[in-house]
């Protein structure tokens, strides 16, 4: 019985571009969702762009157009981005929907009538100029700590210290700059320090719906059983506000994350109107169908807690899992605006970079654990290149001349064949090549499902490796030089039959190379199921077309100055602190478990900063000169160049990596590396020993 899925992935928020952050999930969920549709699930895949709160309807008031204008403007954006890439949604709405409007409504008005719904006076920042309350990043004012000025209502980029916004020393509007007053106004809450919805949690959490280290989090926030944890909701915001108006309630709007994961129902009802499906399968409570929300950890707060709860006590069914994925860093570091690392989907198409280059890349690096994942460029270039252009592409390449220039196109097909030359190949695989790419079918397949991809992808490039080994074994090129025909027909319908077979397990990840892999290979559009049979005897393939180029430096290059050279306007939501309410619990997390043995190899010292310097050309980097009692001092360069004076670090003691492999660097050789800290809010802290350590003592 196929399975009936319905997917989503998070609704990017519509005042800002998609990059390659955001990407990582969308790949990530669409390969799974072309996997199900594959296998011959029924297997739907929704978003939307998630359009509501203060700083669209402020961004849109700065542009002289109104939210709706601004919001269609990024609808349009979002979708070449998304298509641009091959993430396929079956339907991509908007939450500024009438379905939406109703669903969110509706389910308000249930959790209302459940007694889940509670109206406090709460006391706020109010902007008297410009007539509206101010969300805490909307306010500034002096750190009360360090006494930085200009920093947001919720944290210190200068000190990193997070208060809340009625702690800031001279607070302003951010909008208008004008001395803001207290004052109170009711706010509606969702109950969720209920008991009814603390138990829910606790057995929902329970229930395998999350991965270990979610589920471990989860227990966290709801602590242990009996001690009610978790508090209300605050659901509501005053107008003006670009959203849904709360009913009866008039002034009154839901907050921008009541609607969202609404949005997920609002989309897929559109589409069920347009495709006469009965949306109840999927949402009623007791519902057959599996729901899974692919999500940034970022976000897991809203999705584990108030999402199920509010889905649960109105009616609907919950999510059947949850899959979060960790962040993207780009060359070892959080994307950067200045570095040009904070890379547009749209600049990555426009220096006509192929998508599947980074569909591929993702891929070979995602798992299912919400482990962060890196996009070294440098290994980007060199990784695509030799798996895809230099291993699989070639095969095709390789032998599909042969076939074309002696045997008319045809495709031999000797069930003895596999056998036969399968002997010749035994020296780089133990198995015959035929049976040993297809016994892996369950196994890749099994690896997608539990989206193991980067081992799925070994896997494969393991079958690449081997088909090569077959082709540099047997040779066909010598074959042909000999007249060795039946052999050289023998060999090349061997390789392009398992060329056939990669590009089943490939067609997930790279949809569209293998749209044209079929077509050259004149087949209708494969499935799971075709990893059953091989081509039919006879079968004419057609000349070989290039398939797909290498990724040339010069392209990544070019991207990323044209990023450092369009630094997007401020946008607030892509602020580290655009999940404020989300980091309160945000989940660092904690790298694999390592034995002391392990631990010890780090040759950890203290070190006396005995000169810093700024470094000519360098954005990012100081130049450290530290002793650690050795007869030279070490030359480091540091990445702190943003948080540091560099007077200032002159005689400070730090701690040091002294056993780092020395690194060469465009301003010459690091000897090392100093520990700082740093984490989703700005800044950079580097270490220091208590007073009293002497340079070059080891920390352990
Ligand atoms: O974090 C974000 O970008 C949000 N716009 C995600 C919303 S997901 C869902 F709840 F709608
Ligand atoms: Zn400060």
């Amino acid at each position: 019985m196929p399975r009936k899925i319905l997917v989503t992935s998070a609704l990017p928020y519509a005042n800002g571009s998609i990059h390659l952050g955001h990407l990582v999930e969308y790949i990530q969920t669409d390969i799974w969702v072309r996997f199900q549709k594959m296998l011959g699930n029924t297997c739907y895949y929704v978003c939307a762009d998630d359009t509501h709160g203060t700083p669209v309807m402020l961004r849109a008031e700065k542009e002289g157009i109104t939210p709706e204008q601004l919001i269609d403007r990024v609808w349009h954006e979002h979708k070449a981005d998304f298509e641009g890439f091959h993430v396929e949604f079956d339907h991509y709405g908007s939450t500024n929907s009438a379905e939406t409007k109703e669903f969110a409504q509706a389910i308000y008005r249930k959790l209302k009538a459940a007694g889940l719904i509670e109206v406090r006076s709460v006391e706020q920042f109010y902007d008297p100029v410009k007539n509206m309350f101010l969300p805490d990043r909307f306010i500034k004012g002096e750190c009360p700590k360090c006494h930085a000025k200009d920093q947001y209502g919720d944290n210190c980029e200068v000190c990193g210290t997070t208060y809340s916004p009625t702690e800031l020393i001279n607070p302003y509007s951010a909008v208008s700059g004008a001395q803001p007053e207290r004052r109170n106004s009711d706010h509606y809450f969702f109950k969720l320090s209920a008991d009814t919805c603390q138990q829910f949690l606790r057995e929902w959490t329970r229930s395998g719906t999350l991965q270990p280290e979610a589920a471990n989090k989860m227990q966290e926030w709801l602590g242990a059983e009996g001690e009610n944890k978790l508090m209300d909701w605050d659901i509501s915001r005053d107008a003006p506000y670009f959203g849904f108006e709360i009913p009866d309630a008039p002034g009154k709007y839901f907050y921008v994350w009541l609607d969202a994961p609404v949005g997920y129902m609002g989309s897929f009802k559109q589409f069920c109107n347009a495709n006469n499906i009965n949306f109840d399968d999927y949402w009623k409570q007791g519902s057959d169908a599996e729901l899974y929300h692919f999500i940034g950890k970022d976000i897991l707060y809203f999705h584990a807690l108030f999402w199920p709860a509010m889905l649960q006590h109105a009616g609907f069914r919950t999510p059947t899992k949850l899959f979060a994925h960790g962040f993207l860093t780009v060359n070892g570091e959080k994307m950067s605006k200045s570095r040009g690392t904070f890379i547009t989907a749209d600049s990555y198409l426009k220096q006509g970079l192929n998508p599947e280059y980074l569909r591929y890349y993702y891929a070979a690096k995602l798992n299912g654990t919400m482990e962060d994942i890196d996009l070294s460029l440098e290994d980007f270039v060199a990784k695509v290149n030799s798996d895809l252009v230099g291993k699989y592409v070639n095969i095709a390449s390789r032998c599909s001349s042969f076939l074309n220039k002696y045997f008319d196109g045809k495709v031999l097909s000797t069930p003895d064949l596999w056998v036969i030359e399968a002997k010749e190949i035994d020296r780089t695989s133990k198995n015959p090549i035929f049976p040993f790419v297809y016994s892996r079918l369950e196994h890749i397949n099994e690896l997608y499902e539990n989206r193991e991809y980067s081992r799925a992808v070994r896997d494969i490039m393991a079958f690449v490796d081997c088909i090569n080994a077959y082709i540099d074994v047997l040779k066909p090129w010598e074959l042909a030089k000999a007249g060795e025909m039946e052999l050289l027909h023998q060999v090349c319908s061997v390789a392009i039959n398992m060329f056939r077979m990669v590009a089943i397990y490939l067609k997930p990840i790279l949809p569209a190379l293998v749209a044209n892999i079929e077509s050259f290979l004149n087949i209708e559009p494969i499935t799971s199921a075709s990893a059953q049979h091989l081509l039919p005897a006879e079968h004419r393939i057609n000349e070989y077309k290039h398939l797909m180029t290498r990724i040339d430096q010069k392209q990544i290059d070019a991207m990323i100055e044209a990023n450092k050279q369009t630094l997007e306007l401020a946008t607030d939501t892509h602020s580290p602190a655009r999940h404020a309410e989300a980091q309160q619990h945000a989940i660092a997390p904690i790298g694999d478990t390592i034995s002391i043995d392990e631990f010890n190899k780090v040759d950890l010292r203290v070190a006396k900063i005995v000169n810093a310097e700024q470094v000519e050309g360098a954005e990012k980097l100081l130049k450290l000169t530290l002793d650690i009692g050795e007869a030279q001092p070490r030359t480091v360069f540091a990445g702190i160049k943003s948080a540091y004076d560099p007077e200032k670090l002159k005689g400070r003691m730090t701690v040091m990596v002294a056993n780092l492999a020395p690194r060469k660097m465009k301003f010459g050789l690091s000897e090392g590396m100093v520990l700082a800290a740093s984490g989703d809010v700005p800044g950079l802290f580097i270490l220091s020993p208590d007073d009293g350590a002497q340079p070059g003592m080891r920390i352990k």
